[in-house]
């Protein structure tokens, strides 16, 4: 009975039951997401902000000041609402494009903002602080960071307050934890992020060993971003209105600030500034990028290089004769191969020094080098693969006729196995390399200026996804096709056969100590 549920046919009749339930149940969502009815307020938030907006730990669900202010808010103008996550810089474009209906955010309003974007009145008085180690007794004003190595989260205010500072030293990171983490790995000497979030950081998530200085470098009103001329915003001031007036406002203040709500002004001092968003300047847009193209090639090339060798190593352990050798290089090929290359990234740039500091070494290694060591484990561990395949499909036989002509093993890899067994190894090679070319896209998490980072950084400030985006996607196709051109050439050149044939020598007369010049 059991043996015929599973004879073969009954088996594939079952899977493709499951794979088509699957399937319908996969579109049906995915329609009933496209489906939302105009009444519901889409707002797009980035959940790694607290207290205003984050992921609560054990049930997922988002939660913080922000989140619960726009709930009821939508309960107070009679709306259904659903949360978006979505990165901070990706917020404004969004509502260019009208993706989302509003965003709530711990957005400050500005006046460079305001040209892109609405605003809703003022819902929250913030401003900036400088963060520093506990021990830093150096830093104390906005003036003291001169020359000094600062961290920001991208597209905040606080990132622009940073790219004031003279001489200073900036890396951008997604968002303001990872900023901090920075700071507290002590790669940069300070953290520039609203004041709020930074005193929560160090109160609730313990970032002990940082202290803030130079409290309030700047005055700063939230308010929920809208597109522009949305028919929301008349609709979503009343509902603040009222939840200011019946009490619901101070209530939810109060629980996540044990105080009382300050005055709130109707316009945003800010808004008073004549604002100009930057324009997009083509010609900055260009060098920018090219600055980016550079640190994408070398980030490429090192751990290329460092890849192979690595590969190298792994792959002859792996056909060696030392069993724990293959058995270890499998764990670290599987492991490396198996994990997403973002994972680890974080796990070396943010997880190894944390570790070491937790322990008392004081070990932080920088980003470069972060940066090249995941990419090179991670590039190496699919070439040894790539290697050892290409090695050990060249037949026994050839191994028998490096012998028979009295080469040694070494002799006999290098003249008769290994020539045969790159040309294999070739075009899976060309992929690997094109794949590290987007790959190194992923360093931008760790603050990078690579040429994805550049775009994003850009995007911070004008507002242009689609043009900037664009552009750096035309300049990351430039580099592969050159690659894989270069990589079609080399496959040409290897063959022996069809391989452009060089003009025969013509022998040279020569007789001895007669040397023609
Ligand atoms: N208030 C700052 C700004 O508007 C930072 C906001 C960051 N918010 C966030 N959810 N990550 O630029």
């Amino acid at each position: 009975m059991v043996a015929r549920i599973f004879r073969v046919r009954w088996f594939k009749r079952f899977l493709a039951l499951v794979l088509g339930l699957l399937l319908g149940l996969g579109t049906a969502q995915l329609v009933s997401l496209a489906q939302d009815t105009p009444s519901v307020w889409e707002v797009g938030t980035e959940p790694a902000f607290p207290p205003f907006e984050m992921k609560d730990e054990s049930t997922g669900d988002l939660v913080g000041f922000d989140i619960e202010l726009m709930t009821a808010m939508a309960e107070a103008a009679g709306r259904e609402i659903k949360f978006v996550a979505l990165p901070f810089d990706g917020l404004i474009p969004a509502l260019q494009s009208k993706t989302i209906s509003a965003a709530i955010s711990g957005m400050t309003i500005t006046a460079e903002r305001a040209q892109t974007i609405d605003f809703t009145r003022p819902y929250f008085k913030a401003g900036l602080a400088i963060a520093v180690k506990q021990s830093d007794d150096s830093i104390k004003t906005l003036d003291d960071l001169k020359g000094k190595r600062i961290a920001v989260a991208i597209g905040t205010t606080g990132a622009k307050k940073a790219a004031e500072v003279e001489g200073a030293t900036i890396s951008t990171f997604d968002n303001s934890p990872l900023a901090l983490q920075e700071l507290l790995n002590g790669r940069v000497d300070a953290v520039i992020n609203d004041l709020p979030v930074t005193l929560y950081a160090i109160r609730e998530a313990n970032l002990q060993g940082l202290k803030i200085v130079g409290e309030l470098v700047t005055e700063e009103y939230y308010g929920i971003a809208i597109p522009k001329n949305s028919d929301d915003l008349a609709a979503m001031n009343d509902a603040l209105a009222a939840i200011l007036q019946n009490g619901t406002y101070a209530e939810i203040y109060g629980r996540w600030f044990s105080a009382e709500p300050p005055e709130l002004p109707l316009v945003a001092p800010a808004l008073a500034e004549a604002g100009t968003a930057q324009g997009l300047a083509w010609g900055r847009l260009f060098q920018n990028l090219m600055r980016g193209a550079w640190i994408t090639i070398l980030l490429t090339a090192a751990s290329f290089f460092f890849g192979l060798i690595g590969g190298a190593m792994v792959a002859f352990a792996m056909i060696s004769p030392i069993k724990p050798l293959r058995w270890l290089c499998r764990i670290y090929v599987d492991f490396f191969r198996g994990t997403p290359m973002l994972v680890q990234l974080f796990m070396i740039y943010f997880g190894l020094p944390a570790l070491f500091q937790s322990m008392g070494f004081d070990l932080s290694f920088n980003r470069i080098f972060a940066a090249i060591l995941a990419l090179s484990l991670n590039v190496a561990a699919y070439l040894a693969e790539i290697l050892r395949g290409g090695i050990q499909s060249i037949d026994r036989g050839q191994w028998e006729a490096g012998e028979s002509l009295a080469m040694n093993p070494v002799e006999t890899m290098r003249y008769v196995i290994f020539p045969q067994a790159f040309r294999r190894i070739l075009p899976p090679l060309g992929n690997e390399f094109i794949t590290l070319i987007k790959d190194t896209s992923l360093a931008a998490v760790i603050g990078f200026e690579e040429l994805f980072r550049q775009g994003q950084l850009t995007v911070a400030t004008t507002y242009r996804a689609f043009e900037v985006y664009l552009a750096v996607a035309i300049v990351y196709l430039i580099m592969t096709s050159l690659a894989s051109f270069a990589f079609k050439r080399l496959e040409a050149y290897m063959d022996p056969i069809n391989r452009p044939k060089k003009a025969p020598k013509t022998p040279v007369p020569s007789a001895i100590g007669v040397s023609e010049s």
